[in-house]
């Protein structure tokens, strides 16, 4: 469903009960690039990460082509950036009832001073049950990058809300593809490296690896359906590779 027919933004179901909100753009240097934000419709509704502070019109009414946008009650984030959370306090206006959802550290340094109003800060492993979905908060610092970094599992439907993991170039006008994300992904960071390389990246992918993801809900690009902990691996693999 297009929902913006002059931004090209469109809605897909990816999963029961989870859709992805994509927007392309084009870069300053003319490549097309592209802008995804996921909505979790339950009991309790979530919004994966909000999208920049001037996309929100368009974002809003992707939302509302779904739901109401005012049943809106978490908004999360990865980590403190543009894209992840730029339209935050857009949001907690047009959605009374909703809080911010993120890391204790991103709570901490940003978002608790930042938002207009204050964020529930999930710990590692925390578990948040939605309605029909149950969430699980994964502590990722760097990886791919900032110190406040962390990511969601969706355990119901073993949906990874993978944020700039696996980040494809191009307008992502597949919803959800079955074909290979790694190598071009991996063809978009190498020239713009955007990982921190830290040291317990490895460690870090490994233990998402575990959780045996179905459906990775990237932020740019496609989302991909398929073996998830093994994709998990072999990034981990392509990262450890000298440069
Ligand atoms: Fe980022
Ligand atoms: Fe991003």
């Amino acid at each position: 469903m297009i929902t913006n027919l002059q931004a090209g933004t469109n809605v897909h179901e990816i999963a029961d009960g989870i859709y992805r909100i994509n927007t392309p753009i084009a870069l300053p240097d003319g490549q097309a690039f592209s802008f995804n934000q996921y909505l979790l419709v339950d009991d309790e509704p979530l919004l994966f990460h909000t999208g920049p502070r001037r996309m929100f019109p368009l974002v809003r009414d992707a939302v509302a082509a779904v739901m109401p946008v005012a049943r809106l009650r978490h908004v999360a984030l990865s980590h403190f950036e543009a894209d992840e959370c730029g339209a935050l306090n857009e949001w907690l206006a047009a959605a009374p009832q909703a809080t911010p959802l993120c890391s204790q550290v991103a709570a901490m340094v940003s978002v608790a001073d930042y938002a207009d109003r204050a964020p529930r800060a999930l710990a590692d492993g925390e578990k948040l049950v939605l309605g029909r979905h149950t969430v699980q908060w994964h502590d990722t610092p760097h990886v791919p990058h900032g110190w406040d970094c962390g990511l969601l599992m969706d355990v119901t439907t073993s949906t990874f809300f993978c944020g700039d993991l696996f980040t494809q170039g191009g307008r992502g006008e597949q919803a959800l593809t079955e074909s290979d994300i790694l190598g071009p992904s991996e063809a978009f960071r190498q020239p713009m490296d955007y990982y921190a390389h830290a040291p317990h990246t490895a460690a870090t992918l490994a233990r998402l690896a575990a959780a045996k993801p179905r459906t990775l809900a990237c932020m740019h690009g496609s989302a991909w359906r398929g073996d998830g902990a093994t994709l998990l691996r072999h990034l981990g693999e392509a990262l450890a590779a000298p440069r």
